[in-house]
């Protein structure tokens, strides 16, 4: 399959039919985070299975449907419900979300995820701004032909995590009721969680928490020059850290938990954009 920029564009013009204003912000919620987006107002929901040319999100606790709507004067589109290479979806197809977002014009996008604390001094319930990523694994989603209505065959990823946007998000966490960190988000493919042994690896590579999204979306956004901000909610210490076996139910209930507090965060950021 060739991705063409007639294939993006007509999942955006099927959007752009029924939403009659132009969102200023893309937003993609991770595990359990679905609820920020039931907060918006003048909401315009659309199931990803009516989007032509989309894809359909298979992973628990997650909804998958593109909210848009505003919240306090900011536009926004969210996608509720998330793709991940380990659905079995091409790494190439992960680039859809995020260019159909770039299509409707939205001029920030926010990434928000569940991962696991590599670095001890993190806990459960906070969370990490990221600050840069390490992929060591899995295909690049700007593999095949280039798209160059969207970006360049090579291009720079140095700055991928906007630095006025990091900044940003660190400014509003006084008073959020969080502890947030800035660190370095590792990408694996998952399903399964990492091993001990990987976690260690992480470590010593310089990564403070690891997780199976949000990479490849971001990689998107800096090919197309999308302003950044991504966010981890940590949910568990990462494989080994602790004496016990990590679970899907754990990372739920976690995000389940922090989903309150991050949704009023997330809003401050998107009040002072
Ligand atoms: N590893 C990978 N992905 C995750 C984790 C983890 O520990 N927690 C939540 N998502």
């Amino acid at each position: 399959m060739t991705y063409t920029y007639e294939y993006y564009q007509a999942s955006a013009d099927y959007l752009k039919k029924l939403v009659p204003w132009t969102p200023d912000i893309g937003i993609i919620l991770g595990s359990g985070l679905g609820p920020f987006a039931e907060t918006l107002q003048d909401k315009i929901v659309v199931p990803y299975g009516d989007i032509p040319n989309f894809l359909v999100s298979t992973a628990p606790y997650q909804a998958g449907k593109l909210i848009f709507g505003t919240l306090n004067g900011k536009k926004l589109v969210c996608l509720s419900g998330r793709f991940h290479s380990y659905e079995g979806y091409s790494y190439e197809q992960l680039t859809i979300p995020v260019r159909v977002l770039k299509l409707l014009g939205i001029q920030t996008l926010i990434l928000t995820n569940a991962a696991g604390a590599v670095n001890k001094s993190y806990k459960p319930g906070d969370v990490m701004v990221l600050s840069d990523h390490i992929k060591l694994n899995g295909d690049s989603p700007m593999r095949g032909p280039n798209v160059p209505e969207f970006g360049p065959r090579f291009f720079d990823v140095s700055k991928l995590y906007t630095p006025a946007l990091r900044s940003l998000a660190l400014e509003k966490a006084k008073g959020s009721g969080l502890t947030v960190h800035e660190g370095v988000y590792m990408f694996f493919t998952g399903p399964q969680y990492e091993t001990p042994a990987e976690i260690r690896a992480a470590r010593t590579l310089g990564a403070d928490a690891v997780g199976m999204s949000t990479v490849t979306e971001a990689l998107t956004a800096g090919h197309c020059g999308l302003p950044l901000l991504a966010m981890a909610l940590i949910t568990n210490m990462a494989a080994g850290v602790l004496d016990q076996p990590l679970s899907e139910e754990e990372v739920g209930e976690t995000a389940g938990r922090a989903a309150e507090l991050f949704s009023g965060y997330l809003a401050s950021i998107i009040e002072a954009l």
